[in-house]
């Protein structure tokens, strides 16, 4: 079926969302997404930074759709037209989303070990207003130690459920979740359990912010100062292949490799993660690709993303903001 995102058709197969037809045409029309993870089974649907705007519903019922809807939850029909950059109504939802993700979340980006590859501050940099006009008092949590390679600080965390959907669908034990409804809303553990069986390192991985760490990395270096190389060993337990991150030397972390959309290309197991942090454990394949987007990969980008604004006349007049952040690049 055909579906149209701003201007752009595409083809997909039946039952695609629409996030993901988007993610078909690539480049810089695609949706943020802070909660959908494509390899886990029911994620999406609850930071709702993917809204669109669905001006025609499909060629055999043309009515828009009356609200904006979330694009990784909502499936393609055959005909429908989309407006992602092209609708001020969406880039205007977009940016009380992120005013709203941001209400709790504090300003600790000179301290966290997720900043320069944080989805957060990508989210806030490109969709965010300038100020907050929250006044009340922000939530406050003690760190908590979820186990001993793993630290959740719950004051950073967006709820997205990534993490819990991780534990559920590839551990074998699941010993935390999200306690409470609304706005007391928390990630916890079952009476402060130790997470701890051979893939809960994921978890890490999966957290768009910097709310699970990993404590064998914690303050070790700001990732734009390590080297990331991929890597891989002969592992019983997972893919084995990972992106060693350097400092001179030494291998200070252990990843999953990250696809465009930083997403984990394969799980990998808490072995290779904590335990195997010396070059010869491993056999190199070279330095790793690094997303446009990351400071990590600042004046030595390899690849760009799809110029579609930068050659779009149509979208570059739709959105002046965005054609601005692309013509940076
Ligand atoms: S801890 Fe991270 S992965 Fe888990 S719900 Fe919070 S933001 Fe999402
Ligand atoms: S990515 Fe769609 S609602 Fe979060």
């Amino acid at each position: 079926m055909k579906v149209t995102i701003d201007g752009i058709t595409v083809d997909v197969e039946p039952g695609t969302s629409i996030l993901n037809a988007a993610r078909q045409i690539g480049g810089d029309i695609v949706p943020p997404a802070m909660c959908y993870y494509s390899k886990l089974a029911g994620s999406g649907g609850k930071c709702r930074t993917c809204l669109v705007k669905v001006t025609k519903g499909s060629e055999k019922d043309p009515r828009p759709m009356p609200k904006l809807v979330a694009s990784c939850r909502t499936g393609v029909m055959d005909g429908m037209e989309v407006q992602n950059i092209t609708s001020p109504e969406v880039v205007e939802a977009r940016k009380g989303v992120v005013e709203m993700l941001l209400i709790n979340h504090p300003l600790d980006c000179p301290v966290c070990d997720q900043a320069g590859e944080c989805h957060l501050q990508d989210l806030g940099f490109e969709h965010g207003a300038a100020k907050t006009r929250y006044e009340f008092d922000r939530r406050t949590f003690e760190k908590i130690d979820i186990g001993d390679k793993i630290q959740l600080h719950m004051t950073r965390c967006i709820l997205c459920y990534r993490c819990v959907f991780t534990a559920d669908q590839i551990t074998n034990t699941r010993l935390h979740g999200i306690l409470n409804r609304g706005d007391h809303s928390e990630i916890s553990t079952y009476i402060s359990k130790a997470v701890d069986n051979d893939f809960s390192g994921n978890v890490i991985d999966v957290c768009p912010v910097g709310a699970l760490t990993d404590k064998t990395f914690r303050f070790k270096n700001r990732v734009w100062f390590t080297k990331p190389v991929e890597a891989h060993r002969d592992c019983d337990k997972c893919c084995g292949k990972v992106t060693l991150w350097y400092k001179g030397e030494d291998v200070i972390r252990v990843t999953g490799r990250k696809d465009v959309y930083g997403e984990v290309e394969e799980f990998i197991c808490n072995t290779c993660r904590f335990d195997k942090k010396k070059t010869a454990d491993w056999v190199i394949e070279g330095p790793r690709k690094v997303s446009h987007q990351s400071v990590i990969s600042a004046n030595h980008y390899e690849f760009t993303p799809l110029p579609v604004v930068k050659t779009n006349p149509v979208l570059q007049a739709a959105n002046k903001d965005q054609f601005e952040r692309e013509t940076r690049l």
